[in-house]
């Protein structure tokens, strides 16, 4: 069916509700969504078909599914949607970041941000990655017993993102991953309580202290006549057009998001990867083929003459997509497929479902294939979106695919790992994809 992207004639109110059911009182269909999104998703579809609604998290939902509705909704930022997030992160993230804006001042907002998360920038990225990468490496392979993958990537990414932040400037690593770990374990608490001994507390506690933390980094660069070629430097810019320049506060809000967004996201990622790898040597040992011919240190260009790489990284992400939906809010009565969707209700952007979907045969089964240049045709828009898409498509996402392509690189020439044996792989999914072990690795340099 051709989505109806036309909500003017026949009025919306001529259409029905797409069939469903609203659940509980108050609490909907709720727990079984957190369950798992993709079997709700899919059980319903069997039921009512691609579009149906349900009352979860609060709030009457829509579901649409398949990639046209994905790119229906992508097309529907500031049209006929609006981002929602929940009044926790609303409370825990600063109220002038990207994330939070709408309309022409979240456009504008890009326009200042993306050139500093451009391929071409990231050029000179990759020297200063490779070289935190290696020295994080060489420390787990060194260790005497065994790593627990997960906190040992959460440090290593803190530092990544921090130096693409900050640049050279010396920044007290310890105090902000300290506070920036019980900020964001605060960040999807199902019920946002503020008193001193809860996690929601803990974390506005530490949103503050970072908010204070930052305040004095970014006065002090202020101050300099000149500033260096990294994200904060970009920030503190006049602005060619004669706007007036960023308020510091807002520069720290965005710098707390920056720090939020770019950092779980490719933990979650390569952990996984890294998983799926140990469980598919055949795949590993292609892997270990197609980077056997980069030597030296890295570069953009020997990476990118490396597809194998980005094979790997968008099936990793596929099956298991680190960030799993998001959603969307309708600012007026909208028609879908046939379908009102009234005033305020919800519509989630379902990454996993997506990726899980009748567009991709044996969806379970992790084979890099899919994405190899002669099956490009194959694939559908809208099918694989690991990074959303539309006005919101994450503004980091080559950052991110130059980090993990830096990442799985050394990891293929230099290190091997194998699973510690008796531990629980079984997956948390919420708020990201993660093994209740953490992933214990016997970690170790070849050769
Ligand atoms: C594997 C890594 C990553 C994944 C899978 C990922 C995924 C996503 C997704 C799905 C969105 C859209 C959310 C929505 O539609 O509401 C998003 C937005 C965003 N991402 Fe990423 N991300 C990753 C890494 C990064 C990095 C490294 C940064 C920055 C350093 C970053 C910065 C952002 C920002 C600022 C937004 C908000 C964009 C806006 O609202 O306009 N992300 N990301």
């Amino acid at each position: 069916m051709t989505p109806q992207v036309d909500a003017s004639t026949p009025a919306p109110e001529n259409f029905p509700l797409p069939p469903g059911r609203s659940g509980l009182p108050l609490l909907g269909e709720t727990l079984e969504f957190l369950r798992s999104s993709r079997a709700f998703s899919e059980r319903r579809q069997r039921q009512y078909g691609p579009v149906f609604r349900t009352h979860v998290l609060g709030s009457p939902t829509v579901f649409l599914t398949g990639p046209e509705a994905m790119q229906w909704i992508f097309a529907g930022e500031g049209k006929y949607l609006k981002n929602r997030w929940s009044p926790g992160v609303r409370r825990l993230l600063g109220a002038r970041c990207l994330s939070l804006l709408e309309g022409e001042e979240h456009l504008e907002r890009r326009r200042l941000l993306a050139p500093h998360f451009s391929y071409a920038t990231m050029r000179g990225f990759v020297p200063v990655i490779e070289s935190l990468v290696t020295r994080h490496f060489e420390r787990w392979a060194a260790l005497p017993g065994e790593l627990t993958l997960w906190p040992a990537m959460r440090e290593l990414a803190f530092e990544i993102a921090l130096t693409l932040i900050f640049g050279q400037d010396a920044v007290d690593v310890p105090f902000l991953m300290h506070h920036f770990q019980r900020w964001t374990a605060g960040l999807f608490v199902p019920a946002p309580v503020n008193l001193p001994w809860t996690t929601f507390g803990k974390a506005l506690a530490s949103k503050k202290a970072m908010i204070d933390y930052l305040d004095k980094v970014v006065a002090e660069r202020q101050a300099r006549t000149e500033q260096p070629p990294d994200l904060l430097g970009s920030l503190l810019q006049r602005r060619e057009d004669g706007e007036p320049p960023l308020s510091r506060e807002t520069i720290v809000d965005e710098l707390q998001l920056l720090l939020f967004a770019g950092h779980d996201t490719t933990v979650t990622a390569t952990s996984n990867l890294v998983l799926l790898l140990a469980r598919h040597p055949e795949v590993l040992q292609r892997g270990r083929e197609a980077v056997a011919h980069l030597e030296g240190p890295l570069t953009l260009d020997g990476l990118r003459a490396t597809p194998y790489l980005v094979q790997l990284l968008h099936e990793g992400m596929r099956v298991i997509p680190p960030i799993g939906g998001a959603f969307r809010v309708t600012t007026r009565d909208v028609v879908y497929n046939g379908y009102r969707i009234p005033q305020g209700w919800a519509v989630p952007v379902s990454i996993r479902t997506a990726h899980a979907g009748s567009s991709w045969p044996e969806p379970d089964r992790f084979d890099p294939d899919r994405f190899s240049p002669e099956r490009a045709e194959q694939r559908k828009q809208g099918a694989f979106i690991p990074f959303g898409g539309g006005p919101r498509i994450c503004l980091g996402q080559h950052f991110a695919m130059v980090e993990m392509s830096v990442m799985l690189a050394l990891l293929l020439k230099h290190y091997t790992w194998e699973l510690v044996p008796g531990q629980d792989l079984s997956y948390i999914l919420v708020p990201f994809p993660k093994p209740r072990s953490g992933i214990q690795l016997r970690f170790r340099r070849l050769g």
